[in-house]
């Protein structure tokens, strides 16, 4: 892919821009408020801010009351069958809303809407309930959405099979002050065969470094210490590019970045895991030592049936070397149970991983037949009855590993980045080590946003308790 092709394009940000200008115009005076619902990863709650953005300027403000809003928009996930089943219910719920308030306005978009049998479903059953829908290629033209819709009054579809243009640079609205989410690149090729990732999200494609580092700077300098980089496999960023970069490059380059406190990514993949960035992130003081690094089955007969293109003494071996180069390094993994012809033996195989490794902390899931990807024709279901035994089993191996590491860190002190006031005591500031782990300690307000150093008096299953030291 060439360049060119992956360009910020100008031209259609300024249409956009013209576009939320007549709106705020045309609504001027109008007490307008928008309800968001976001649904899946991280990618869609970065989409849900750009989506923000482009309605605050319009003039919508935010509401968490459903009831009060004049505009929906649930942004949809497909992941696994039940973030399916979520969004069907909540456009269940619409009809009721819509005669209350005529007026209303619903929109859906995101990875759901990218499949034909679901568009199906929505045009033939809720063509008065869903006023606009689009996917995941073109959410910077929701204002344009928006206009049409109001212009014609009938349902407005607009999904594209592929991405046209990254359009960067809209308004967008940041949940937190002090991190942030900025997307490194976009799609994937991998195709494992249970996934339907790439059938939503397109092809892969990486922003060029000059663009990424522009943004984190631009975000350095208006209060954000930390940033997560995303892709769904970091680790092949770059290719495709003209310029000479790779993943490990850009964390180092991302590293030099003045006021910048601290580095994370999200996801890295095995097969594509170098020793370059296994080096990077050694040597780079600003990126956490912490791994997300999904093994998703511990035997090599089923990864290849997975097409995960490693296999597990490929992933040891690498989780032994990432120990070994980087200093209180945590990792930590996604595990899916259940996937066809799994057999006993092969189970057994995952847990064995699980020991072997240590994972600080690890995502279960139980598989989910998504329609259209490889592994949704294969046959051999494990019953759900298997299925429900080997995951109570994992759960078990995994909190206990996840209990005995943590039981390690007591009278360790952390730097702590301070997140926000604790959901549960007031009187308790929350925060993450470098390793991502929650740590609760008294504090004054005043200290969210930055880095402090506690120390661990207690230790839980998922969580640390520590008193404040001294502010760095
Ligand atoms: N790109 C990331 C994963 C993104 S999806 C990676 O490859 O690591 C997040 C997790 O959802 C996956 O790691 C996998 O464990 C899980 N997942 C994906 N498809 C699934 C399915 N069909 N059923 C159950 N879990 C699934
Ligand atoms: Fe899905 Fe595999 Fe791509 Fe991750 S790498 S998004 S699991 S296809
Ligand atoms: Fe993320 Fe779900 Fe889409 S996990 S990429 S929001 S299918």
């Amino acid at each position: 892919m060439n360049r060119e092709n992956i360009a910020v394009n100008d031209e259609e940000l300024k249409k956009q821009l013209v576009t939320i200008d007549n709106l705020r115009y045309e609504l001027k005076g109008k007490e307008l408020f928008y309800y968001i619902e976001t649904f899946g990863c991280l990618m869609n709650e970065k989409d849900s801010e750009k989506l923000s953005g482009v309605l605050r300027e319009i003039g919508y403000v935010e509401t968490q009351s459903i009831k009060q809003a004049d505009f929906i928009l649930y942004n949809t996930c497909c992941i696994r069958d039940n973030a399916e089943r979520k969004i069907y219910g909540r456009v269940g719920n619409i009809k009721g809303l819509k005669q209350k308030k005529p007026d209303l306005i619903v929109s859906i978009c995101g990875c759901m809407m990218q499949q034909e049998h679901v568009l199906e479903k929505l045009q033939k059953k809720y063509k008065r309930e869903v006023d606009i829908i689009f996917g995941t290629h073109n959410i910077y033209k929701l204002a344009e959405l928006l206009s049409t819709r109001m212009e014609v009054g009938h349902q407005i579809i607009d999904i594209w099979r592929e991405h046209k243009d990254i359009v960067e640079d809209l308004p967008s609205v940041r949940k937190y002050k002090h991190k942030a989410a900025v997307n490194i690149m976009y799609g994937c090729d991998n195709f494992c065969s249970y996934c339907v990732v790439p059938y939503v999200r397109g092809r892969e494609r990486s922003r060029d470094s000059g663009s990424i580092i522009q943004e984190i700077k631009d975000l350095v300098n208006d209060g954000v210490k930390e940033v997560m980089l995303l892709g769904q496999n970091v680790n092949s960023y770059g290719k495709g590019l003209s310029e000479d970069i790779t993943f490990a490059k850009l964390l180092r380059e991302v590293n030099k970045i003045e006021g910048l406190k601290r580095i994370r990514y999200m996801t890295s993949h095995p097969k594509d895991f170098t020793d370059e960035v296994i080096y990077a992130i050694r040597d780079c003081e600003k990126v956490c030592n912490y791994v997300h690094l999904p093994i998703q089955s511990g035997s090599t007969k089923v990864l290849e049936e997975m097409n995960r293109k490693y296999t597990k003494d490929h992933y040891l071996n690498l989780a032994e070397k990432i120990k070994k180069e980087i200093d209180g390094v945590a990792i930590t993994t996604d595990i899916i149970v259940g996937f066809p012809c799994e057999t006993e033996e092969d189970f057994l195989e995952t847990l064995d991983v699980i020991r072997k490794v240590g994972y600080d902390s690890a995502f279960t899931y139980i598989y989910s037949k998504r329609t259209g990807t490889k592994a949704a024709t294969m046959g051999g279901e494990v019953s759900a009855e298997v299925i429900n035994e080997r995951f109570n089993r994992l759960i078990l191996e995994t909190d206990k590993i996840q209990k005995e590491n943590n039981a390690k860190r007591n009278g360790i002190t952390y730097k702590v980045l301070v997140e926000e006031l604790s959901k549960s005591d007031s009187k308790l500031l929350t925060g993450r080590t470098e390793q991502n782990i929650l740590v609760h300690f008294e504090g004054d307000e005043s200290l969210i946003g930055e880095l402090v150093d506690v120390e661990i008096f207690e230790t839980k299953g998922h969580y640390l308790n520590g008193k404040l030291k001294t502010e760095s």
